[in-house]
């Protein structure tokens, strides 16, 4: 599809997480709409394989690692006018196994460690690296990717739910203290998407431990529970971003899109 209308042509953008699942979407959305895409991620396979981006391996849980990255972006584009905070982990585990069969789904220091290092830290860690070209060039977008868990939280992911919320307030606080720079910040909040390289063998099996199902009762039918009947393309959400970075969108900063085909609406 021709994204013209969003004149996003030359703009510079850097995409954690992109090598795969809904970043990936993202970056072909941007370069769709002829923006310059570099995807930062620990998957270097995957990452080397996105058409028409350059890759640039990054952990965003790390402050050296991220500031080379956006070093590099701007040495080799010269600016960086967009940045997606996308790259997340999501580990289901229980406050408490009550049952106490399972203990490993039990939330751990480890565990609650991990998820913060890379859902919350590194969208701070990014922002700030790229906030401050941002700010000399006065102008730019941050989208943070959140999700609808971070609104209306979620039995057996209660961990994963905080980061998000602390995305979501990330997202308020940074417009409010760059929006005199012109820098708009957004948060995405996506519902059930299709499948990810998130959604693995011992994801489905913690997250039905945690909500007390087998892994084939986790399907459930979505006529019931999403008022659009169908779970999210992840197309969509790389539409709904290019269209939040792009000038189309420029009175829209501090606030979350909920895009869950009216699941929630946070
Ligand atoms: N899939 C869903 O249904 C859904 C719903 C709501 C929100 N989200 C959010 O969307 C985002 C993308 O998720 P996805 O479903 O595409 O998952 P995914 O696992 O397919 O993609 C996540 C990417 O992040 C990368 N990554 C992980 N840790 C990293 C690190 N430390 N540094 C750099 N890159 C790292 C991975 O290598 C991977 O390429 C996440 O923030 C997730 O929380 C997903």
């Amino acid at each position: 599809m021709n994204n013209s209308w969003l004149d996003l042509e030359g703009k510079v953008a850097i995409v954690t997480g992109g090598a795969s699942g809904i970043g990936l979407q993202i970056k072909e959305g941007l370069v769709n709409s002829g923006a310059k895409v570099v995807v930062s991620d620990l998957n270097v396979e995957e990452g080397q394989q996105a058409d028409g981006s350059y890759f640039v391996k990054c952990d965003v849980t790390n402050k050296v690692s991220v500031d080379n990255m956006v070093a590099k972006t701007v040495e080799l584009f010269g600016s960086v006018d967009i940045l997606v905070n996308n790259a997340g982990v999501n580990l289901p585990r229980l406050l408490v196994d009550v049952q106490g069969e399972k203990p490993e789904y039990e939330l751990s220091e480890k565990d609650f460690d991990f998820m913060v290092a890379v859902n919350q830290k590194g969208p701070y860690l990014c922002a700030q690296a790229s906030a401050r070209e941002m700010v000399k060039q006065n102008k730019g977008v941050i989208i943070n990717i959140a999700s609808e868990a971070g609104q209306e939280g979620s039995a057996g992911q209660s961990c994963y739910s905080a980061t998000k919320g602390a995305v979501i307030s990330f997202t308020r606080a940074w417009a409010k203290e760059l929006g005199k720079y012109n820098i708009r910040v957004i948060s995405v909040a996506p519902g059930i998407m299709e499948t990810t390289e998130m959604r693995t063998g011992a994801y489905n099996e913690a997250l039905a431990y945690t909500r007390g199902v087998t892994v084939d009762g986790l399907a459930s039918d979505y006529s019931k529970s999403i008022p659009l009947g169908r779970e999210g393309k992840l197309k969509e959400i790389g539409d709904l971003v290019s269209y939040l970075a792009s000038h189309r969108s420029s009175y829209i900063t501090g606030t979350t899109v909920n895009i869950s085909g009216g699941k929630s609406r946070g």
